[in-house]
Parts: C-alpha cells; structure tokens; sequence
C-alpha cells in the first residue's frame, strides 16, 4: 500500500484531493465512490477548492458506501442528507448520477442487490474514497465480515454505534442499530483506493491494516489484497506504524 503523510489533517485533506483530481482528470465520465464520516470531510473541502478553481466532476456519478437502515431519507444525519450536503452539492456533481443505497426500503436485501447492479451497470468504480473505523471497519464493514462481502444488510458494533453517537446529539440509542453497505468483495472491486485517516484515534487500525494479518477481525486489513491503495495520514494517524512502512523521506 501506498503511504502519503502529511503532518495535519487540512494537510492530507490537500495531499487527499490533489491525489483523487489526478486519477480522475484522463476520465471522462468518472465513476466515484464517496464515503460518510468526519474523516474525508475535510477532503471534500479541498476537492471543492479545486472545482472552484477549474475541476470539472459535472459528469462524475458517485455511489455512496453505506447508509443507515431505517432511518428515514430526509433525516439531517442519513447518509442520503449527508451526501447531498457534503459531496454532490459543494463538489457540483449532477444529484441524478449520485446513488446512496436504500436504507429506508421496505426490502434492504433487495435493496442491496439493486445497489450492486447499479455499480454494475455504470462500469464499477474508478475511484474509492474510503475512511477508516476506530474497529477497522470499512464502510459499514465490521469486524466478521468477510473479504468477498457484498452490499447487505448488517448490524453495528457497540463501538461504531457510540463512536457515530455524536452525529446524533450524544445519544446512542438514536443511532440505528443496522445499516445498509457496500460490502469488502464490492469495495475491493474498485480501480483504485485512497483511504483517508487523520488523529491518533485512528493510529492503531491503521498500523494493522498495513502491517497485521489480513483477517476479518481488522476488515481494512484485506486493503492489502488490492494492488492501487493510496493511505492519505496525518502524522497521529501514522504514529504506530514501523518505520519500514512509512515513505522513506518520513523515516529518516
Ligand atoms: C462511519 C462510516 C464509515 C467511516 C467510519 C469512520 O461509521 N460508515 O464509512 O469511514 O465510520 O468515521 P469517521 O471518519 O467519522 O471517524
């Protein structure tokens, strides 16, 4: 896997941006996967800048990781809002070529074979924007799941459900207990990955995504499966990791 630090999160935010407005300038309908949580706001911050300043991501569609179940589709903290507010309005993609899955359907199993099909359909993903659990958890992938997952419904781990309580005024009982993702197999599917993480709270899933056994008690670990996986870190986020894993003007 490929490591890019920078000392802050604005900074990796900028590395983070510069990295995704590369990969996807030789493409003409970029396909993106975009992803939820306070780790790549900062990033789309910064990939803004740069639409101000020229970026065209007009014909760019997106799929979102995940979304809760049951919650309905107008909730301020669903992903469906969160995307819209974060992602496709601020970066100016075309809302009709955004795609969240459906938390809210009355069949999640169906909706999760839907949302397959429609990555599918538009050519699978060129470029994954992923962050990271404190669990290691991608998406809404928890320790358990397996490497060849698929979107599906699932439950959220006591940790995830007291660490997004925040999202929900502090309250963990108003967090939903289930949500709708992307599974392991359908992220490992993407052409290229740039996972973002930031803060010594992130430090220790990031050491062992990189450098732990690929297992399914660490489900950012099987990252490692994938030849075109870019970390973008802080310096917190990369403080556990060994020197031999850092790039080599960081290891000096
Ligand atoms: C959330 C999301 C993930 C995200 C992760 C980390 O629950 N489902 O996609 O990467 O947890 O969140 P944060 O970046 O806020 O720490």
């Amino acid at each position: 896997m490929r490591i890019l630090l920078s000392p802050d999160a604005a900074g990796a935010a900028e590395v983070a941006a510069a990295v995704v407005a590369a990969s996807v300038a030789d493409l003409a309908f970029p396909v993106l996967g975009v992803a939820t949580g306070s780790s790549p706001q900062p990033f789309y911050r910064a990939l803004t800048a740069r639409v101000a300043a020229g970026l065209d991501l007009s014909r760019a569609a997106a799929f979102a990781l995940d979304e809760y179940v049951g919650l309905p589709v107008d909730h301020p903290e669903s992903y469906h809002s969160v995307i819209a507010r974060e992602v496709t309005g601020p970066l100016g993609l075309d809302p009709s070529r955004v795609h969240v899955p459906e938390g809210a359907a009355a069949d999640p199993t169906e909706a999760a074979a839907r949302y397959e099909a429609a990555i599918s359909g538009a050519g699978g993903v060129d470029l994954q924007i992923l962050g990271i659990g404190a669990n290691g958890h991608i998406g809404f992938n928890e320790p358990g799941s397996a490497p060849d997952s698929r979107t599906r419904v699932v439950e959220l781990a006591p940790r995830t459900v007291a660490d997004n309580s925040r999202f929900f005024d502090g309250d963990a009982g108003l967090v939903p207990t289930h949500a709708l993702t992307q599974g392991i197999g359908t992220i490992l599917d993407a052409r290229e990955i740039v996972l973002i993480a930031w803060g010594e709270s992130k430090a220790e899933a990031v050491a062992r995504a990189v450098e732990g056994p690929q297992t399914t008690g660490l489900p950012a670990s099987f990252l490692q499966r994938h030849g075109r996986v870019t970390l973008v870190l802080d310096a917190a986020a990369a403080s556990r990791l060994s020197p031999a894993s850092l790039p080599a003007e960081a290891a000096r």
